[in-house]
C-alpha cells in the first residue's frame, strides 16, 4: 500500500503472544519503559502495539472506548504516554462484528473508528478477520478500512491479519502494508517450520510498502532452544516479515534479548532494497534461504533441520555463487551476522558447519559490487 508508511517491515512490540487478553495500561507502560531500558527502541523497535481486549465490551455512543477497568486513563492518554517515550502507538480491531476475543469489531463503523484512532494518535492498525459474515467478500471489508484510514489525515501503518485466507498475496499488496501468510504462531519449533513452509514461494509478492507477515515473534517464549530462536528470528528477518517482539520484557532471558538485538540480522530485514528472501536450495535436512541486498550483496541463512542429539548434530551446508546469482569466480567478503565476525574472502561458494535446529546467517558481498544483478528467486 502506498501510504507513506511501512516502506520497511515494521519493527516493534505486540502484547498478544505474552499476555493474550490479560492486558492493562500498566503492562503497556511498563513495556514502553523496558523497550527503552533494554535498548530495543534504539535497536529500531519503535512500534508498541496493543492487541485484542483493550476496549469496552460494547460501543458507547456508537464509538469504541478503552476498557474502563483495565485502561482507566483512556487510550488517548496511553498513546500520548507511548509517544512521550519516543515510540509509536498501535491498536487492534476486526473487520467483522466482533474481534476474535469478542470485543466490538469495526465492520460498518470503519469511518467512525478510523477517525477515533486518528484523534487518539494511533500509528498502526492490526485488523483481524473474526466474526465476518460469510456473505461478505473479504477484500471489500479490508478495502473499506483502508479507505477510511486514508480519509483521515493521519498516516497509519495498516497490518492485515487475515490468516492467509483467500491468497492475500494476490490482493493485499494494494490494500495493506503487510498481510499474514498463516494462522496463529505458537512458541514451538513445529509451528515455526509450518509457517516457514507456508510462506515459501511468496517472496515475489512482497516489496517496499507491502510485506508478508509471518506473525509475531516467539523469541523468548515457550520451550524454544536458543538455536531455534536464532533460526526463527533470522528467517523472519530474511523474509522481510514485520518483526514484532512477543515476549514479556519484564522477564525476558538475556540470551533471547541478545537475539532480538542482533544488529546485523535486523539490518537484513531493514535493507533498502526491500526484497524478501526465500528458499533457494534444499537437500535432506539442509536448507539454504537467501535474499538480495542493496548494493549487490546477498543475505544467506543456512538451516539444519536434523533433530538435536541425533546422529547429525552438525552438518556442513554450502551455498554456491551460482545459486545466489553471482558470477562464478567473483571474490566476495563473507561475514557471520550473529557472530559479527568477518570470515574471509571466497570466490565460488561458501560452506559452514551448522548445528541441528540452528542456523548460520551470513552476508556475502562481491568486492567491487556487481555490474548487473542477476538475482532471481529459484522457484
Ligand atoms: C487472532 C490473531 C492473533 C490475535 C488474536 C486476538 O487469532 O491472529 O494474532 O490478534 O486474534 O484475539
Amino acid at each position: 500500500l502506498e501510504n507513506a508508511v511501512g516502506r520497511k517491515p515494521a519493527l516493534g512490540y505486540n502484547t498478544w503472544n505474552a499476555f493474550g487478553i490479560s492486558i492493562d495500561e500498566d503492562i503497556v507502560k511498563a513495556t514502553a519503559q523496558r523497550m527503552i531500558d533494554l535498548g530495543l527502541r534504539d535497536a529500531g523497535y519503535v512500534y508498541l502495539n496493543v492487541d485484542d481486549a483493550w476496549s469496552e465490551p460494547v460501543r458507547v455512543d456508537g464509538k469504541l472506548i478503552g476498557n474502563r477497568a483495565t485502561f482507566p486513563s483512556g487510550i488517548k492518554a496511553l498513546a500520548d504516554y507511548v509517544h512521550s517515550k519516543g515510540l509509536k502507538f498501535g491498536i487492534y480491531s476486526d473487520a467483522g462484528s466482533h474481534t476474535c476475543a469478542g470485543f466490538p469489531g469495526s465492520r460498518g463503523y470503519e469511518a467512525v473508528d478510523a477517525q477515533t484512532w486518528a484523534d487518539w494518535g494511533v500509528d498502526y492498525l492490526k485488523y483481524d478477520n473474526c466474526f465476518a459474515p460469510a456473505s461478505d467478500w473479504i477484500v471489500d471489508r479490508y478495502v473499506a478500512m483502508r479507505d477510511a484510514l486514508n480519509e483521515t489525515d493521519r498516516p497509519v501503518l495498516y497490518s492485515l491479519c487475515e490468516w492467509g485466507v483467500a491468497d492475500p498475496w494476490l490482493w493485499a499488496p494494494e490494500v495493506g502494508n503487510s498481510w499474514r501468510t498463516t494462522e496463529d504462531i505458537e512458541p514451538t519449533w513445529s509451528s515455526i517450520l509450518k509457517i516457514l513452509d507456508y510462506s515459501t514461494g511468496l517472496a515475489r509478492f512482497a516489496g517496499p510498502g507491502h510485506f508478508g507477515d509471518l506473525d509475531m515473534l516467539e523469541v523468548g517464549n515457550g520451550e524454544l532452544t536458543l538455536g531455534e530462536q536464532r533460526a526463527h528470528f533470522a528467517l523472519w528477518a530474511l523474509f522481510k516479515s514485520p518483526l514484532l517482539i512477543g515476549a514479556d520484557l519484564r522477564t525476558i532471558h538475556p540470551d533471547s534479548l541478545a537475539i532480538l538485538k542482533a544488529r546485523e540480522v535486523i539490518a537484513i530485514n531493514q535493507d533498502e532494497l526491500g526484497v524478501a528472501g526465500d528458499l533457494i536450495w534444499q537437500q535432506g535436512a539442509s536448507r539454504v534461504y537467501a535474499a538480495p541486498l542493496a548494493g549487490g550483496g546477498r543475505a544467506v541463512v543456512l538451516l539444519n533441520l536434523h533433530t538435536p542429539g541425533g546422529q547429525y548434530v552438525v552438518s556442513n551446508i554450502s551455498v554456491s555463487w551460482e545459486e545466489l546469482g553471482l558470477p562464478a569466480g567473483t571474490p566476495a567478503a563473507v561475514r557471520d551476522l550473529y557472530a559479527t565476525a568477518d570470515l574471509g574472502t571466497f570466490t565460488d561458494s561458501f560452506t559452514a558447519e551448522v548445528t541441528a535446529h540452528d542456523v548460520r546467517v551470513v552476508r556475502i558481498v562481491p568486492l567491487g559490487g556487481l555490474k548487473h544483478d542477476s538475482w532471481r528467486p529459484w522457484f
